[in-house]
């Protein structure tokens, strides 16, 4: 069996029956919960802030992974390190002190990581990839869930696969956006170690079911 690791996106879950939601999480093959954090300024979206994920830390068994889609974001990690998140990815494009952003994050004692948006090469990661604990590949221009898989990401993958490999380093490969059933295997193959999935979980009629599947077909 494979052993990636699945990280439903709450975006498109039932926001009115979030604790069911969050139970029924729990009681999946699911890995991590994914939280997306939206401002309206780096990203056309806004979403929740710290009480909401506040809330999901009362009721999760899982760890959170919180992505931060927003301008300045150190000004909130001390915020969010409060509201119980684990995993802490913040984006290439929102800092232009990147070392110490990802230090700061450590120091508070999560699980940092850089995110980057479609255009951004990964080459850009040469001198910081030794200090983080997860690269997060955005496989769609974030803000919006349900959108299509940009296909190019395939390629990000497999590179940045070959440049953690060439320094023996355990950091993850995270992929986020357009993942589906129909295409998750091609994504795992070109070296992803955690899929995360939004609409592909919570639009199906059994997200239970649906998360199941992705868990356990790939034999
Ligand atoms: C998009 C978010 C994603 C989103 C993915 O900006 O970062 O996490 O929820 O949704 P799907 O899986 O529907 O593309
Ligand atoms: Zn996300």
């Amino acid at each position: 069996m494979n052993k990636y690791l699945l990280a439903p996106s709450l975006l498109s879950c039932d926001f009115a029956n979030l604790e069911s939601e969050i139970t029924m999480l729990n009681n999946s093959l699911a890995d991590w919960l994914h939280l997306d954090i939206m401002d309206g300024v780096f990203v056309p979206n806004i979403t929740f802030g710290q009480p909401i994920v506040k809330q999901i830390k009362k009721y999760s068994q899982k760890p959170l992974d919180v992505h931060l889609m927003i301008v300045e974001p150190d000004r909130y990690f001390d915020d969010f390190k409060q509201c119980g998140a684990d995993i802490l990815t913040v984006h290439y494009e929102t800092c232009t002190h990147l070392n110490r952003s990802i230090t700061k994050i450590k120091e508070l004692g999560m699980k940092a990581g850089v995110v980057l948006n479609p255009h951004t090469s990964v080459d850009l990661l040469e001198n910081i990839i030794e200090y983080c604990d997860m690269i997060l590949i955005m496989s769609v221009n974030p803000g919006f869930g349900g959108q299509k898989f940009i296909s190019n990401s395939l390629f990000k993958i497999a590179k940045l696969r070959d440049m953690i490999d060439r320094r023996s380093s355990k950091c993850l490969i995270e992929v986020d956006g357009g993942v589906s059933l129909d295409n998750y295997r091609q994504i795992l193959d070109a070296g992803a170690d955690v899929l995360v999935a939004g609409n592909a979980i919570f639009a199906t009629d059994n997200s239970l079911q649906t998360i199941e599947r992705f868990k356990t077909e790939l034999i």
